[in-house]
């Protein structure tokens, strides 16, 4: 026998466990289901939580959601720290964009102009001034867009402790897939387990990322248009132990971007390939070589730093690159998923928004315009002829 659960969480990455810590925090009894939890694209994560410097033209109800979570992270990540008694290695060092040539340059100071436009704090920086914040750019940079408001978590760690945060808040986590939502009279009534097993709860929240669409038993217009975006990513360590760099560094060389981000012990995130494959996560040598290339063009020390880990992980995007969030057009399934590139930037504001819509049946306003209901066609009020 199980105890009566109130909802139940597909997917344990960063949205479907931040979102299950938060609603147990709230009161109800929450069950997370998911074989691996955490090691979807939350694991593949660079960590960055960069809304500025990734603001896009055309994107502004996602920079509006994405400044609104940046705002929340001080205290979210104190709250969790403080309840898992785990560090996340939140640090606000800023982000420096540069550019490796002149076309580059043009690239950020377009950026530049849109930011300005929008009232972001953002600073146009000489080649020269670049490498004063960062000596070991390499010595051709062009110039550089600093973001001081731009910051960086550490991805894996935040999921560590969002685990140990909602395990101490009375979530329960079955390492196991949900084959199937369960349907009864037009209405959610749980979910199957791989194993047979059903758990009843007349709340489903479906967050498995950018399997979500393909959740068995979830009618075509409930379910989330996500599909899978693949991103290379590398991880590389300082034999010294410390750290190449002072804060993020995004790179533009030749029109190609890349980002590399420096962890407090040396350890360096170096990414990241935006490919449409499909569900293929097979970590691909031109990909690597591409990424180390580009990397060296930008920082040269990073030759002689150590390769640990070569990784593919799968981005949830949507049709409009927005994410997905609020109740279904199906009675008791909900929908966190669809967070694309800005997932762990997002843990806090998603969490805390899907939380109240659990707990209260009503969508708050910060999240109202990423409806999952914006993808379903409008009832017609015509009379059929
Ligand atoms: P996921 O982490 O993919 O979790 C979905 C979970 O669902 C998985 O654990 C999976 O096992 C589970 N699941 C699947 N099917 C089932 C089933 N049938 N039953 C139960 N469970 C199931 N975002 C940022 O904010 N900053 C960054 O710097 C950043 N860098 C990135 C770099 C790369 C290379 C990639 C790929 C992504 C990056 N992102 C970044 C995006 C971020 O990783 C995602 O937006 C975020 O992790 C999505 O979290 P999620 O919980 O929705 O999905
Ligand atoms: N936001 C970084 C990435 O998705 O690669």
């Amino acid at each position: 026998m199980t105890r009566p659960f109130d909802v139940v969480v597909i997917g344990g990455g960063v949205i479907g466990m931040a979102t299950a810590w938060r609603a147990a925090l709230q009161g109800l009894a929450v069950v997370v289901v998911d074989p691996q939890p955490g090691r979807g694209a939350s694991w593949a994560a660079a960590g960055m939580l960069t809304p500025v410097t990734e603001a896009y033209y055309g994107e502004e109800d996602l920079l509006r959601l994405n400044l609104a979570s940046a705002r929340r992270y001080p205290s979210f990540v104190a709250e969790l720290e403080s309840a898992s008694g785990l560090q996340v290695g939140y640090r606000t060092n800023g982000t420096l964009a540069v550019a490796a040539d002149s076309g580059d340059r043009a690239v950020l100071e377009d950026l530049h102009r849109y930011q300005q436009e929008l009232g972001l704090d953002s600073e146009m920086v000489s080649g020269r001034e670049c490498r004063a914040l960062e000596p070991m750019l390499a010595p051709g940079i062009r110039g550089g867009l600093l973001v001081a408001g731009d910051h960086q978590v550490d991805g894996r760690a935040l999921h560590r402790a969002l685990s140990v945060a909602a395990g101490l808040a009375g979530v329960e986590v079955r390492t196991t897939a949900v084959s199937e939502v369960l349907v009864a009279r037009d209405r959610v009534t749980g979910v199957r387990l791989d194993n047979g097993e059903t758990i009843a709860a007349p709340t489903v929240l479906l967050a498995a990322g950018c399997w979500s669409a393909g959740m068995a038993g979830v009618p075509p217009d409930a379910r989330p248009p996500v599909r899978p975006v693949k991103g290379h990513i590398l991880r590389l360590r300082s034999p010294a132990r410390r750290p190449l760099l002072g804060r993020n560094v995004r790179g533009l060389v030749a029109g190609s971007h890349l980002y590399l981000v420096p962890r407090g012990d040396g350890r360096l995130v170096v990414g990241a390939t935006v490919e449409e494959m499909g569900f293929d996560t097979t970590v691909m040598a031109g990909a690597v070589h591409d990424l180390l290339r580009d990397a060296r063009a930008v920082v040269p020390g990073t030759a002689e730093l150590e390769l640990v880990e070569s990784h593919a992980g799968l981005r949830p995007g949507s049709p409009d690159n927005l994410p997905i969030m609020g109740q279904s057009v199906l009675p008791g399934l909900a929908v966190a998923t669809g967070h694309y590139r800005n997932g762990v930037l997002l843990a806090p504001v998603t969490a805390d928004a899907m939380a109240s819509l659990l707990v209260t049946g009503t969508t708050p306003e910060v999240i109202a315009a990423f409806s999952p209901r914006r993808f379903t066609a409008p009832v017609t009020t015509e009379a059929a002829p």
